[in-house]
């Protein structure tokens, strides 16, 4: 992890505004200073960074493909997708370094976003695993691309990879989206401090 990262994430966004430890010095009582969360050359500690980032709730979504080499159905678990433009329709999500599915997914012309339902935990857990066939059992059907659109899945976009952004331990995938339509009915699998959970909500689509 950066320093830079550490920047990104200090309290005050680099305003300079007082910590919560030193505003309670200004207020009065000065107070011990709490556990440092910064090992020794300055990196922030990553515990403290996945507990403090797993408090911004998530959709999860299956990105899947055809793995052209073998033509196997492949693809992984993704919390960090996020719509990013209208016009051109395009598309975001963060890869670890580490995925070995994201080759197989990258291989594929098409890649296609499952936005997984509160139903789908144990697809979730099933595309999270790493190794073995994690479409054992999964039902799906092909997408316009000919990917996978799993049974259960609230919606699907068909996109193509258009940049890739190294950033960290991650990349940064931008795609465009070809096609895309809802599917299931339900509530979205929500992630949130590292637990699964529901939203119980009315619907307001196209409201922004
Ligand atoms: C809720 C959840 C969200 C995840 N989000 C991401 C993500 O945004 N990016 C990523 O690279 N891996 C993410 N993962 C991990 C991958 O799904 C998967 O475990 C990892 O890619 C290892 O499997 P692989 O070697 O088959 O790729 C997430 C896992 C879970 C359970």
């Amino acid at each position: 992890m950066s320093t830079h990262a550490a920047r990104l994430i200090t309290p005050d966004g680099g305003r300079g505004l007082p910590t919560p430890h030193q505003r309670r010095i200004r207020n009065g009582a000065a107070m011990p200073p709490g556990p440092s969360h910064h090992s020794p050359n300055g990196h922030l500690d990553s515990r403290r960074f996945r507990q403090v980032l797993g408090r911004f709730a998530t959709g999860v979504v299956a990105i899947t493909a055809v793995d052209p080499l073998d033509g196997q159905p492949c693809g992984l678990a993704a919390n960090s997708f996020t719509s990013v433009s209208l016009d051109p329709p395009l598309v975001a999500f963060c890869v670890a370094y580490t995925s070995t599915s994201w080759p197989k997914v990258r291989g594929a012309k098409v890649v296609t976003v499952n936005v997984l339902s509160e139903d789908q935990q144990p697809v979730c857990a099933q595309m999270a695993a790493k190794g073995g066939d994690k479409f054992a059992g999964l039902e799906w059907t092909g997408s316009p691309g000919g990917n996978p659109v799993l049974d259960g899945a609230l919606a699907w976009i068909d996109c193509a990879v258009e940049a890739e952004h190294p950033a960290g331990d991650h990349v940064i995938v931008v795609a465009r989206v070809l096609q895309l339509d809802t599917y299931a009915e339900g509530g979205p699998l929500v992630f949130f401090r590292g637990a699964y959970g529901s939203f119980d909500g009315s619907s307001d689509e196209g409201a922004r």
